[in-house]
């Protein structure tokens, strides 16, 4: 059992086996998802299977999160989003809380220059409320003034995020336009969203065997595709990676409409 895994560089980590081959996986690389959403989820079932405190859990999962950066810009993905911190994750106990808040900092200072320079632009969505850290904060407004001009994935984090939170800030917003209610269309409220640049999500991965969306994205994941997989998020990987995207190209999506 690998208790565990080194953090790689972004750099080390591509020049590795391309995300394709681990299991010869035939992805169509014309075909690709615009957006994938994840939902790290499993950190504390993985440490306590361990015996571990959760917190160690949610260490390892920084190995797993930079792998699906890694696979995300090996095979030329446009958007990924992940989901950090729920609005709902403030129930837990307040040690995990300040640990999480903590972390997030640490790897965004870590890490953001490395993202970078790997043509990460970084993005952030979710409420800046009183409960987030000025410094957290502010180090979210440094990570995407530095990477703003960045091309190659745009990368999302989304903390303090909640779907719902996210919908009823964005009818706040444009309800404060002064529009009148019967003009209201779909379009519009989407441009009120927290990241309006923001596509559809198409396909959207959860790790550890929860099958529920947890308050994440739900407007933007309407049509979109979801998989599955007990796989812990500490132990996710490239491959897992490749495997939900070809599942992805292998499914027929109708918008409601019918299969020509
Ligand atoms: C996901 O792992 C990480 C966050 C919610 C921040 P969990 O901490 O939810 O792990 P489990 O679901 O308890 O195993
Ligand atoms: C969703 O996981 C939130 C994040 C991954 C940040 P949770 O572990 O909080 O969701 P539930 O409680 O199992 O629904
Ligand atoms: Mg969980």
């Amino acid at each position: 059992m690998r208790l565990h895994k080194e953090n790689v560089p972004i750099h080390r980590e591509r020049a590795r086996t391309g995300v394709t081959c681990p299991l010869m996986i035939p992805i169509d690389r014309s075909a690709l998802p615009r957006h994938i959403a994840c939902v790290m989820d499993g950190n504390g079932r993985w440490a306590e299977q361990r015996d571990l405190p959760r917190v160690e859990g949610h260490k390892m999962g920084e190995h797993a999160l930079f792998e699906t950066v890694a696979g995300a810009l090996d095979l030329g993905i446009e958007w990924l989003t992940v989901y950090a911190f729920s609005t709902e994750n403030w129930k837990r106990p307040p040690d995990e809380v300040k640990f999480l808040i903590n972390f997030n900092e640490d790897i965004l200072l870590r890490r953001q220059q490395e993202l970078h320079e790997s043509g990460v632009q970084i993005r952030f969505i979710g409420r800046t409320d009183w409960r987030v850290p000025k410094r957290l904060t502010r180090l979210m407004a440094d990570a995407t003034e530095l990477t703003k001009n960045n091309t190659k994935l745009k990368f999302t984090i989304a903390f303090n995020y909640g779907g719902r939170a996210e919908i009823v800030d964005a009818v706040k917003s444009l309800v404060k336009t002064g529009i009148a209610p019967d003009k209201i269309t779909e379009k519009m409220l989407a441009r009120h969203l927290y990241d309006p640049q923001m596509p559809d999500v198409d396909l959207m991965i959860r790790t550890s065997g929860e099958y529920r969306t947890s308050n994440f994205l739900l407007w933007e994941l309407a049509y979109s595709e979801m998989w599955f997989t007990d796989t812990l998020w500490p132990d996710f990987d490239r491959t897992d990676i490749a495997k939900a995207i070809y599942d992805f190209q292998n499914r027929t999506r109708r918008y409601g409409g019918v299969t020509a």
